[in-house]
């Protein structure tokens, strides 16, 4: 229950509404518990009234005449106090809840800003769905404890303390008889709503599985064609579908006890009443009214004593999530520094006998590594794959901190610098490609402050994607990804590497981004880029070497070392690895020629 305490803080933001939200219950308490008593009053009438006909014939008439007012005078206070309840269940209600709506938002943005800031290294350790979860569903249940549980609770403590003291004030035995059946039912309720609870949630994991299941089914759908599975899945489909029915049935089966279950125990403390209240008013201990009164205090009574096991059960429902949430909410990130340096990036890069282990896997990806690259120069990282790469492109715009040594940019320490700052000013084009499902405009300019068609048309230009996007029907304006059109692996890296470019950075990062397009393109792309990354900082990493780009300087990774360091005559000349990988690449390419 500790974890519900962090909602401490959401409470004390909206406090006032939280504090008038507790006196519209109190007033509507007031009100609704103090109708009985004119009930009371109006049955006890008419009996004294009845009582006195009989002795005098002639004033039959004036006595109904009389009653009939008396009647009318009671029936508009009740209906006044009726008037006044409902007017503050009203506002209690638009109080509570909405201040619970109120938490809800601001514990969703704080969560979605929260998980913005944590780093790689926790994206790697939790997956999406996970994280979806706690932003929307623990959220909602946080929600529910917020309030119906807590309006409900407080609600019935109120009314359970005014209904009380108004029936031990008539007749505490009598009162007796109404109080005891409440906590068995309250009791009941809950064992029932825990029972629904594990129900309806074995009901949600499997209809998440059905879910799963077809959006695989659809997505797979060309590999279940061609392999001629559509029995199986279907038979598979069924076969789940036909457990969420049974599921269903069973879950029904447990709801259809609940309101036969409240009404059996209202109904019999209801017997008791009638039963025992007769015989006092046979004592003359209680009215024929008081009986009315305290029929009616019951049926008060019941709605928010079964509702009590509801909300106990809500609120431990609640501290899971709560403490789910706050397990993400207290992860602190690592890498990211707000107060650091803003300055302008000039371009140098400096590695310090760096290594990096990946913490989860213990993997040592990156070996006693040190380079420096000063501003303005163009290097290139050549290696095999797992050799290191990208895990060094992750280091310079720091996606992860480094286990040993330092990474400078211009002279300072990476760590010192203000992260955000830093990487606005790096074109990072990761390995992963990821676009967003807007349009193509959208994407090449993205981070950048105007989004214009000119901007965009610039970049990819530079890019060599424009004439290829031109073809396209919808041109700049066709929509990308799930919602919009397929592009091939080479297109998609060109629009990264556009978008990259149109932040206009003096460092650029390029991973391994030309690996999905064709020779020819690439050629063509080489030619390009050779040109528009002139002036700027690039370190260009790549499985395939770039013959038709100067580079200052080529690094050969292997196994997270640096293998080899020079330009690329030097490196040929020297005979190792980047000359043997140079020679197995020509050599393909003169027999593709020699073939065409
Ligand atoms: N997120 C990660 N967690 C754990 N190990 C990783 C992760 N990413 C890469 N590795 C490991 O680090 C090594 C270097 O990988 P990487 O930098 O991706 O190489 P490259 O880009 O040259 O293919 C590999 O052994 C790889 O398995
Ligand atoms: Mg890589």
């Amino acid at each position: 229950m500790k974890h519900l305490l962090t909602l401490g803080k959401y409470f004390a933001q909206h406090k006032w509404r939280v504090l008038s939200g507790f006196v519209f219950i109190i007033l509507a308490n007031l009100f609704k518990t103090y109708n009985p008593t004119v009930v009371r009053g109006a049955v006890d009438n008419v009996i004294a009234k009845l009582a006195g006909i009989h002795t005098t014939v002639d004033g039959k008439a004036d006595v109904l005449a009389q009653l009939g007012v008396t009647l009318l005078i009671f029936l508009a206070t009740y209906i006044a106090v009726a008037l006044l309840e409902g007017f503050f269940t009203f506002m209690m209600r638009q109080t509570i809840i909405v201040v619970s709506r109120l938490i809800e938002y601001d514990m969703k943005n704080d969560m979605y800003a929260h998980y913005q800031k944590l780093d790689l290294a926790f994206y790697r350790k939790n997956n999406t769905g996970d994280l979806m979860n706690r932003i929307t569903e623990d959220v909602s249940r946080v929600r529910m404890f917020i309030g119906p549980s807590l309006m409900y609770s407080a609600n019935l403590v109120c009314m359970f303390m005014l209904c009380t003291v108004a029936m031990i004030r008539v007749n505490w035995q009598l009162a007796l008889f109404v109080l005891i059946p409440m906590p068995f039912l309250s009791l009941l309720i809950y064992l029932l709503n825990n029972r629904i609870n594990k129900g309806s949630e074995e009901l949600q994991r499997k209809l998440s599985d059905i879910t799963t299941n077809a959006q695989e089914s659809y997505s797979g759908i060309r590999v279940i064609q061609a392999y001629v599975q559509e029995k199986a899945m279907l038979g598979f489909f069924e076969k789940e579908s036909d457990e969420y029915k049974q599921l269903s049935m069973k879950l029904a089966r447990i709801e259809s006890f609940y309101f036969p279950l409240i009404t059996f125990i209202v109904g019999l403390s209801m017997s008791i009443i009638v039963y025992v209240g007769g015989i006092y008013v046979g004592h003359g201990k209680v009215s024929m009214g008081n009986i009315a009164e305290f029929i009616m205090y019951l049926n008060m009574l019941t709605f928010p004593v079964s509702a009590l096991g509801w909300a106990v059960s809500l609120t431990q429902r609640a501290a899971v999530s709560m403490e789910r949430i706050n397990q993400f909410m207290d992860v602190q990130p690592t890498v990211l520094n707000d107060d650091g340096i803003k300055a302008t990036v000039m371009g140098a890069i400096e590695f310090k006998n760096v290594d990096f282990v990946y913490a989860d896997t213990g993997i040592h990806a990156i070996r006693n590594v040190s380079f420096k690259i000063p501003a303005g120069q163009r290097w290139a990282v050549v290696g095999k794959t797992g050799s290191g790469k990208t895990t060094l492109a992750d280091l310079c715009i720091r996606m992860y901190d480094a286990t040993k040594g330092e990474i400078k940019i211009d002279d300072i320490d990476i760590r010192n610098w203000n992260t955000g700052q830093l990487r606005h000013q790096i074109g990072f084009v990761p390995q992963d490609i990821f676009l967003f499902s807007e349009s193509i405009q959208e994407n090449v300019n993205f981070g950048a402050e105007t989004s214009t068609l000119e901007r965009a048309a610039i970049y990819a230009d530079h890019a060599s994607i424009h004439e290829e996007i031109k073809q396209f029907p919808q041109g700049y304006e066709t929509v990308v990804g799930e919602r919009g059109v397929t592009l091939s692996g080479g297109q998609k890296q060109r629009i990264s590497i556009a978008r990259a470019l149109a932040k206009e950075p003096n460092i650029l990062i390029l991973d391994d981004c030309l690996s999905a397009v064709d020779a020819a393109t690439e050629k063509q792309i080489e030619k390009n880029l050779d040109k528009v990354l002139a002036g700027k900082t690039s370190l260009i990493i790549t499985h395939r070497i770039f013959s038709l780009m100067y580079f200052d300087n080529i690094l050969v990774l292997d196994n997270g070392a640096i293998a080899e360091s020079g330009t690329h005559e030097q490196l040929v000349a020297a005979g190792g690895i980047y000359a043997e990988l140079y020679e197995k690449q020509a050599a393909t390419e003169m027999a593709e020629d020699a073939s065409k």
